[in-house]
């Protein structure tokens, strides 16, 4: 019954949303969007030697780890039926140079962990990124001429690269480098060399973010950087631009688009889902984890909660995935749901 002694006029009372909140089965019943496993890939770092598992400080619950250990780790995300591992090296800094020549050795570190986990895990599906960055002196995700990042030679050099991880096994490349023109080249090189089953998972909307800033602690980046990457990395400012440039990136060819950062950038990734329906992608990114990790550290937040919780506002923003840190941990807690 109303009562005509509360504020709430006639018309509101008709229509209330708490009906639908009202009960557990109410709020199950209505529920939008969901995560689950299917929607994770899982980034791993990998560093040389054996038996290595190395805590990163600045991403509590990430390690480094050598080939033997990646590989029990792709067995693990198997078997949670996480469906996908995204794998970044920190090789010595001693095999680092201008050019980042180690990108060419069909044997780096990169393609034994490819060719390692291929070999040993049978269900799972690895992604790799052909950025430069691990492997120059520098930092730079290309080739450093006179104080520039030279666009073409860098494309070239990436297009090599893609075929070699390819070759060792790769699922997908996922080049991050933002150089123009990547895509196109990176398909006509795959193809080329018989690859035409490798996908391309294009860093389409990649932007010149602070972040990113643990990352470059767990791959040994950070002091080696230059400057910044704002020449090709898009100023965050531009939403407009963003989706041009993954405009550019469908047309040449990407088979799935990648919005990273993620949380701050979740109208991008509504944009690009709408624009060009393909599946698309967030990353969240290691500023993301490290951020939730530590205010959870200092009971400060529920840390458990708001990981859910931002993974389901990439659903609800329009993202068919996320690579995320947390996958092996959201896994698991997805299992006993
Ligand atoms: C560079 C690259 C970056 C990340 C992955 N590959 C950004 C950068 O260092 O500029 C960031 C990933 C993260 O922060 O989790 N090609």
């Amino acid at each position: 019954m109303q009562d005509k002694t509360h504020l709430v006029d006639e018309i509101t009372g008709h229509r209330r949303m708490r009906r639908n909140r009202k009960a557990d089965w109410t709020r199950r019943l209505v529920q939008e969007n969901r995560l689950t496993v299917d929607d994770l890939i899982w980034p791993i770092f990998v560093v040389p030697g054996t038996g290595i598992v190395h805590p990163i400080p600045a991403m509590p619950g990430v390690n480094r780890m050598s080939v033997d250990k990646a590989v029990e780790a792709a067995k693990e995300a198997a078997d949670l039926g996480i469906p996908a591992i995204a794998t970044f090296p920190d090789i010595e800094m001693e095999l680092r140079d201008e050019t980042g020549s180690n990108s060419l050795v069909a044997n780096n570190l990169i393609n034994q962990t490819t060719a390692a986990i291929k070999k040993a895990v049978a269900n799972i599906g690895i992604i790799t990124d052909v950025a430069l960055d691990p492997f120059t002196s520098h930092g730079h995700d290309g080739i450093l001429r006179d104080g520039e990042i030279v666009n073409d030679e860098t494309v070239d050099q990436v297009v090599k690269a893609a075929i070699l991880q390819a070759d060792a096994g790769a699922d997908i490349i996922a080049p991050s480098e933002m150089m123009d023109g990547r895509i196109g080249a990176i398909r006509r090189g795959l193809d080329a060399a018989g690859h035409q089953s490798v996908g391309i998972m294009s860093y389409a909307t990649k932007f010149s973010s602070g972040f990113y800033g643990p990352y470059r602690e767990a791959i040994n980046t950070k002091g080696l950087l230059k400057g910044d990457k704002n020449s090709y990395y898009i100023n965050p400012a531009n939403g407009t631009e963003a989706v041009r440039d993954a405009a550019l990136d469908v047309e040449e060819g990407a088979d799935m688009l990648m919005v990273k950062p993620g949380l701050a950038y979740l109208d991008i990734c509504w944009r690009v889902k709408e624009a060009f329906g393909l599946p698309t992608f967030a990353y969240q990114v290691s500023g993301e984890y490290s951020q939730i990790k530590a205010a959870a550290m200092n009971g400060w937040i529920d840390g458990e909660r708001i990981m859910m919780e931002t993974l389901l506002a990439f659903k609800r923003a329009g993202c068919d995935g996320i690579l995320t840190y947390f996958a092996p941990e959201v896994a698991k807690i997805l299992a006993k749901r």
